[in-house]
């Protein structure tokens, strides 16, 4: 007797983990598929969708976030490796008192065009400035080699980390 492949409408349900996360400050509890990567968390959990989904294997750097104090890809970081770490997006970046001076610079220089790349070049940038307040063009080229910008041509968002850079070190 032949066999027939049996197919249903009924969805496959998704296996799913609660994941504690802390980002931007504030404390996260989520249920996610298990698979889930930080930057869908992010993006389809929290609902922040600054962070960018590009390439979504470690090319482009626009889903760039801060993970206790580094530049981190969220698309190539299992969900469970954030969790219980401090992390920061681009949602992060501004305080009470306005945007932050990376922010600033880039609206200033002209430093983005279509945007896209911008959020994982500031925090990128961020990360950069917060371990190293004086920072050579070499020093800032080298922090954003992994940020993919397909508009600028990079001299602008280097004039930009630098401006912020002065800016921070004088506040
Ligand atoms: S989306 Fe993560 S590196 Fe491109
Ligand atoms: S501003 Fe368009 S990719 Fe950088």
């Amino acid at each position: 007797m032949a066999h027939r492949a049996v197919t249903t409408s009924m969805p496959m349900p998704r296996a799913t983990d609660v994941v504690r996360l802390r980002v931007n400050g504030d404390l996260y509890e989520v249920g996610v598929p298990a698979h889930y990567t930080l930057l869908e968390a992010l993006r389809y959990e929290l609902l922040l969708t600054g962070s960018k989904q590009g390439c979504d294997k470690g090319d482009c750097g626009a889903c760039t976030v801060i993970i206790d104090g580094r530049a981190t890809l969220s698309c190539l970081t299992p969900v469970h490796e954030a969790e219980e770490r401090d992390v920061v997006t681009v949602e992060g970046l501004a305080s009470a008192d306005g945007p932050h001076p990376l922010q600033d610079e880039f609206d200033l220089k002209g430093a983005a065009q279509c945007g896209f790349c911008t959020p994982g070049i500031l925090c990128s940038a961020a990360a950069l400035l917060a371990r190293t307040p004086d920072p050579s063009r070499d020093e800032i080229r080298e922090a954003l080699a992994g940020n993919l910008c397909r508009c600028t041509g990079y001299t602008k968002i280097f004039e930009a980390v630098e401006g912020a850079a002065a800016r921070l070190r004088v506040e």
